[in-house]
């Protein structure tokens, strides 16, 4: 039975490279990304995209967010995978119009918003993946707040341990479902985000593909709500200890929640 997949970030490397595989299965993908000249680049590029929709917006912008969510609820009568790949790292411009870090909001903020507003039309089955990442630190509120100035790593590592936290939360949360994991996709995967990041080639792009394809699909997710997978051991494991702090986790939901 098909599915109707939202891919966040899905104008280049992981993101894209999954939706071309999920296509590719006879699921009905819908593309995101923030340059309408990429998508339409990518569905031109590769025919198993041609017949995908496509929906356009910054996440460094959280009304446009909102808005996209709702043009996906007047086009989709439900949606059954979202995954919440789209991500930053290095950026020459670090600081959105509000004055927060960029990462946060693109990292962490924008993909909470984006799932709140798209659970109404997601049932109890459905799968949301966060994408994570190896790199996870503490979550400091100023940096949260965006009143302090950080290291790209820092914050990156910091918004991406938000994602892990919020991830756990709502799982928690809604109980019944629907399902959500938090994935690190890979280390040093070969995407433009690691080449301008790092300087480096990096690993196949497949393998975070591969692993964001399972997620989406396999019955060996369905009863690991609110957990961590590693994809660099190819296993669950435990994330960041923060993450399993359910006190620390309260006191960054209400940083998250304060900033939305
Ligand atoms: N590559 C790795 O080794 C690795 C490891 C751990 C975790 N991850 C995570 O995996 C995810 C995918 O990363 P990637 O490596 O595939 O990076 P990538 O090639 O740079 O792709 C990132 C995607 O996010 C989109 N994006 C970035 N900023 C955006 C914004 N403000 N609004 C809308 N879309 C935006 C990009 O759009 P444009 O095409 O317009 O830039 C692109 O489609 C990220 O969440 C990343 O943190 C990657």
């Amino acid at each position: 039975m098909p599915k109707t997949i939202l891919i966040t970030g899905s104008s280049d490397g992981i993101g894209l490279e999954a939706a071309k595989l999920l296509a590719s299965k006879g699921h009905n993908v819908l593309l995101h990304g923030r340059s309408s000249a990429k998508l339409d680049a990518a569905t031109k590029t590769y025919s198993e995209l041609s017949a995908c929709r496509s929906y356009i917006a910054d996440l460094s912008d959280l009304g446009a967010v909102k808005q996209m969510a709702a043009d996906i609820k007047k086009d989709q009568n439900a949606l059954d995978v979202l995954i919440n790949n789209a991500g930053v790292f290095h950026t020459p411009n670090p600081r959105t119009a509000s004055g927060q870090d960029i990462r946060f909001v693109v990292n962490t903020l924008a993909p909470y918003v984006l799932t709140q507003s798209l659970l109404p039309i997601m049932n109890e089955s459905g799968r949301i993946l966060n994408l994570s990442s190896a790199a996870q630190a503490s979550i400091r509120e100023d940096a949260i707040m965006g009143k302090t100035e950080l290291s790209p790593g820092s914050a990156y590592a910091q918004s991406k341990l938000a994602i892990t936290m919020w991830s756990r939360y709502l799982a928690e949360d809604l109980g019944a479902g629907p399902i959500f994991i938090a994935i690190n996709p890979g280390s040093f995967l070969g995407t433009k985000m690691v080449k301008e990041g790092y300087g480096m080639e990096g690993k196949d792009i497949g393998i975070g593909a591969d692993i964001l394809v399972r997620a989406a699909l396999d019955p060996e997710f369905n009863d690991r709500s609110g957990q961590y997978f590693d994809n660099d051991s190819g296993h669950f494991a435990l994330p960041h200890e923060d993450a399993m702090d359910d006190e620390k986790t309260r006191t960054v939901m209400s940083w998250i929640k304060a900033l939305i």
